[in-house]
């Protein structure tokens, strides 16, 4: 009999390439072999315990709709939040909404008309396409390379790339692949564009703080000549460990853009009640554990760097933020060795989960020869990764591909 149809939409919605390889992963495991996820930017972290207790402690008598922009005490708690860091936003400047991917996807929903431009910098956080897709916009990349430490280029080369259609510049800052942390001119340079040609700015910031190089991202709320078009968005989900609390906020204070966004709420009815909870504590927590948290992901990055050393075939930027580092290995198709790595190749019992790089790019003659591996195990843990990792790369090469 004939199925009924599904759209030309859902046909063409890519699917996550982090997530990808996971069944063969699951696979490897079924066989009895350990394995090494270095996919998926899902922290290992303890989930700071007053997020836990703070949901223990809340009494109610039935759980309610949250309030559609949020709960008061995250709204607050997100607000001081920012005001600490010298950046005060009214209560009305906030949304609360599904981790960053919501604030994201509400943002895009309310500035872009279907056909419409958003441009970034490539490589990209992949799910930045997917997003884009669900509402029919244009992702645009804007070319950074290794060469140049994923630095965003000149004036020029942005200004080609915008279009009539081009409703605002998305970064992600610190970047999640490359761990670009950018300095204030490479800032100023999407703010001269955006003020040149009216569009918004975006600054993806959940990676705010997760820097360890000595200068740190710098948020688009620094920049007041540009408050009226700039839209921060934010999430638990890294900072704290806490990715499955689906936690997330936009702030502006262009006030029509969140009179749209909080209609939007309104239609989302609420975010689920407990965790906003727990995160309003999660955002109060002191600076000292953000330190804390930056020291391990330092202490990872050091390991694996000392690790990669060892074949300098294998190239790489150090991260100045973020979690994550993108790999150019010596393979003509870094998606087929990734693939191998998890379905054929097995270290002292052990395998290696990794992302294939081309998906990070729209420009589809990039990423080829990329990897992307996640700082999200211990030191030790990192360290036996990157072993099967070069072991793996050796004999993959001396097989001839
Ligand atoms: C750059 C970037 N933006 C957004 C997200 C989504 O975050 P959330 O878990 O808050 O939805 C991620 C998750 O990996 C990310 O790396």
């Amino acid at each position: 009999m004939e199925q009924p149809l599904i759209s030309l939409r859902a046909d063409a919605y890519p699917a996550s390439p982090i997530r990808k390889l996971l069944p063969y992963a699951k696979a490897a495991e079924a066989a009895g072999h350990k394995v090494f996820y270095l996919n998926i930017g899902e922290p290992d972290l303890p989930t700071p315990s007053v997020f836990i207790e703070a949901m223990r402690r809340y009494q109610a008598h039935h759980i309610a709709y949250a309030p559609s922009q949020g709960h008061p005490t995250l709204l607050q708690a997100i607000q001081s939040y920012f005001a600490k860091d010298g950046y005060s936003f009214d209560i009305q400047d906030l949304q609360v909404t599904q981790g960053a991917t919501d604030a994201l996807l509400f943002s895009f929903y309310v500035i872009c008309n279907p056909g419409d431009e958003i441009l970034t910098p490539e490589p990209f956080y992949p799910n930045y396409l997917a997003f884009t897709k669900q509402l029919d916009i244009q992702l645009v990349g804007i070319p950074t390379f290794a060469e140049t430490g994923y630095a965003i280029p000149g004036i020029d080369v942005i200004e080609k790339r915008i279009t009539k259609k081009t409703k605002a510049i998305l970064i992600a800052n610190p970047s999640n692949p490359s761990g670009r942390v950018y300095r204030d001119d490479e800032l100023q340079r999407l703010i001269t564009l955006a003020k040149k040609y009216n569009l918004w700015l975006i600054g993806d910031e959940l990676y705010r703080k997760l820097t360890f190089a000595k200068h740190q991202a710098i948020s688009f709320a620094h920049y007041q000549d540009i408050e009226d078009r700039t839209i921060i968005v934010d999430s638990v989900s890294k900072r704290y460990s806490a990715c499955g609390a689906r936690i997330g906020c936009i702030l502006s204070k262009n006030k029509v853009f969140m009179q749209k966004i909080h209609r939007l709420g309104q239609s989302r009815l609420g975010v689920s009640l407990l965790d906003q909870i727990g995160a309003s504590e999660l955002y109060r927590l002191p600076e000292t554990h953000i330190q804390w948290t930056r020291d391990q992901y330092f202490a990872r990055i050091a390991t694996v760097i000392e690790k990669l050393k060892t074949n300098p075939a294998i190239q790489f930027v150090v991260p100045e933020g973020a979690f994550y580092m993108m790999l150019q290995v010596p393979v003509k198709d870094a998606e087929a060795f990734a693939l191998w790595l998890i379905q054929d190749y097995v270290y002292q019992g052990q395998r290696l989960l990794v992302t294939p790089g081309k998906d990070f790019y729209v420009d589809h003659t990039r990423g080829k020869q990329e990897i992307r591996i996640a700082f999200v195990l211990e030191p030790n843990a990192m360290a036996k990764a990157m072993d099967i990792l070069l072991s793996g790369l050796k004999t993959y090469q001396s097989l001839g591909r």
